[in-house]
């Protein structure tokens, strides 16, 4: 694994590759892991670091996982058909009932700082939990996004977490 610098995260059209490529959370060590697709979150700077948000619903097992670990990963697999298969599978079964990277062939590997990514992810961050809170309905100032994206049936309302991106890694 190649540790890259923060300036390789410009190479990144980063709303697309969050929002249309996908990524996978994950957080816990490659023996005791646990991840989920998502397409929601981003990256910036804050408190003079730089970050990333992500936004987890208290129902999913990756959520236990988060709560019990320091860091996250997120890892970008690409758009090659074994990707997507993967990405799909992460994001609709729960690994309460099955072990997802044995199902969709993807190797779990240890990251510099102790989380886990996959061999097969071609950007790997890496970062500290800054801070978390759970969203409220009362804060949404548009409250169409309350019956588009909160309906009961798609769960509950996020958990909002910030990491300070400590690792940018390349295989
Ligand atoms: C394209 C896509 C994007 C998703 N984005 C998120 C997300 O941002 N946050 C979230 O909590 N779940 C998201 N999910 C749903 C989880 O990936 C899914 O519920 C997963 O099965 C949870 O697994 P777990 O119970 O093993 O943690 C997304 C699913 C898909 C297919």
């Amino acid at each position: 694994m190649q540790q890259q610098p923060l300036s390789r995260l410009a190479e990144e059209d980063i709303i697309a590759a969050i929002g249309q490529e996908w990524m996978l959370v994950s957080a816990g060590t490659p023996d005791d892991f646990n991840m989920l697709t998502a397409s929601w979150g981003g990256i910036g700077h804050l408190w003079n670091k730089p970050v990333a948000f992500i936004f987890v619903r208290p129902e999913r097992y990756t959520h236990e996982f988060i709560a019990r670990n320091e860091r996250i990963s997120l890892a970008f697999l690409g758009n090659e058909p074994q990707a997507r298969e993967a990405y799909k599978l992460i994001g609709t079964r729960s690994g309460r009932d099955l072990d997802k990277a044995a199902a969709t062939g993807l190797t779990p590997i240890a990251t510099p700082l102790g989380s886990t990514t996959y061999a097969q992810a071609r950007l790997t961050l890496e970062g500290r939990k800054l801070f978390q809170t759970d969203l409220r309905a009362e804060d949404f100032i548009d409250r169409t996004i309350l019956d588009r994206c909160y309906r009961p049936e798609q769960g509950g309302l996020h958990t909002l977490y910030v990491i300070e991106i400590e690792g940018i890694y390349t295989p």
